[in-house]
């Protein structure tokens, strides 16, 4: 079986070469290639009129998409935007200002947030403490421990760790374990969205979280969320026009400013649709293929259990060096190997007309719906090639 045909353009563009970077740059299906050209034309049928279908059709459809996708329970409190980090920033523009904030998070979050992080703590606006990720086995308890202790204004970490593929699986009890109402808690949920099942819905009320379109949900840049719990930071102190877009009649420069009371409450100002547009036609092709995260899921840990088997015992790319090793049972859409040698051994891939990633010594092999066994027989066989150019 295959779902190839959902990715023909993209495909045929790429001749020979494998793409094992899904989880980086996701290719796009037919249908959203479709899609970004539709949003060039809604602009040019509707003029201005085209925000109205966006946010009267588009963003309500969109919310439901990707609520479900959360088990987030009330779509209205969706917000769309460019990227992560531009909720990230907004969120925390709520913090005290007169004090440094106390952020608590992983050494293993996404550069957006990492690089922010740096940032602040460089300038002291905030203190970060950040708790190791490994050993991966244990983080949660660590995390826990270090979140008890409480005085956090800001608690963030990833679902799925972007160095490693580790699967934080108790995400309740991390958010349970807050013992500060007043505690901001961001979960960077974008190496698990639209990807592994996930079911936020008994922390809706109290946790936000973020991802977007880029990876797994299959459509590019620019289509970022944050999830919103009901009535935390009504008043996001960093705050553009369209986070008060339903009452812009009534804007009065000189009173009090008005914000939506749902997720728009997040909102920043200006942006391109294309995007969102993207992501909309991505989801509602999943949809009609009868293939949510859980399909997804499964259809990626079979095909990673096909090369996970496959590894030799030692030596580069080996059960030795994946990370976690072949006894984790699950864990993110990639393969991650630790390897002194990772950006030569990415580069004989690419030479051999395979598309990797590293960061740092990790070298990660990504795999999706565009990929079947053939795909892995063949990924497998360039790996022993790869691995014998390198010793
Ligand atoms: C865990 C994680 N979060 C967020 C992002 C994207 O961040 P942003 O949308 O701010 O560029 C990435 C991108 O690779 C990521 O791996």
């Amino acid at each position: 079986m295959t779902h190839k045909a959902l990715f023909e353009t993209t495909l045929a563009l790429q001749g020979e070469r494998l793409h094992f970077a899904a989880h980086s740059h996701h290719m796009w299906p037919d249908r959203v290639i479709e899609a970004h050209g539709e949003a060039a034309m809604l602009g040019a049928r509707l003029l201005d009129r085209k925000w109205d279908k966006l946010f009267g059709e588009l963003l309500p459809r969109l919310s439901e998409r990707v609520a479900r996708r959360l088990g987030w329970p009330d779509p209205s409190g969706l917000v769309f935007g460019a990227n992560t980090h531009e909720f990230l920033v907004r969120l925390c523009s709520t913090l005290p200002r007169d004090r440094p904030w106390r952020i608590l998070t992983s050494d293993a979050e996404f550069y957006a947030a990492l690089r922010q992080f740096s940032s602040w703590q460089e300038n002291g606006v905030a203190l970060i403490e950040q708790i190791p990720a490994e050993p991966l086995a244990t983080f949660s308890e660590r995390m826990i421990e270090a979140i008890g202790r409480g005085g956090h204004d800001l608690v963030m970490f990833s679902k799925v760790f972007f160095n490693s593929g580790w699967v934080v699986d108790d995400v309740d009890a991390l958010v349970e374990a807050v013992p500060d109402p007043q505690t901001l808690v961001l979960i960077d949920a974008y190496h698990g969205f639209n990807a592994l099942p996930m079911d936020y819905s008994r922390v809706a009320k109290r946790a936000f979280v973020t991802a977007g379109g880029y990876k797994y949900a299959m459509a590019g840049e620019g289509a970022c969320f944050l999830a919103c719990p009901p009535g935390i930071c009504p008043r996001p102190v960093q705050t553009g026009w369209l986070a008060s877009f339903g009452s812009l009649a009534s804007f009065d420069v000189h009173g009090k400013l008005n914000y939506g009371v749902d997720g728009s409450r997040f909102a920043g100002a200006t942006l391109d649709p294309t995007g969102l547009m993207r992501l909309d036609a991505a989801l509602g092709l999943l949809d009609e293929e009868g293939l949510d995260p859980k399909a997804l899921h499964a259809w990626v840990g079979a095909l990673q259990s096909r090369v996970v088997k496959a590894l030799p015992e030692s030596g580069p790319m080996s059960r030795v060096s994946l990370f976690p090793g072949p006894e984790v049972p699950d864990r993110g859409h990639f393969l991650c190997f630790r390897e002194p040698k990772a950006g030569q051994l990415k580069e004989a891939l690419d030479s051999l007309g395979v598309q990797t990633d590293v960061r740092r010594d990790r070298l990660r092999l990504g795999f999706s719906l565009y990929h079947d066994q053939a795909d892995v027989d063949r990924l497998l066989e360039l790996l022993a090639q790869a691995r014998a150019s390198i010793s």
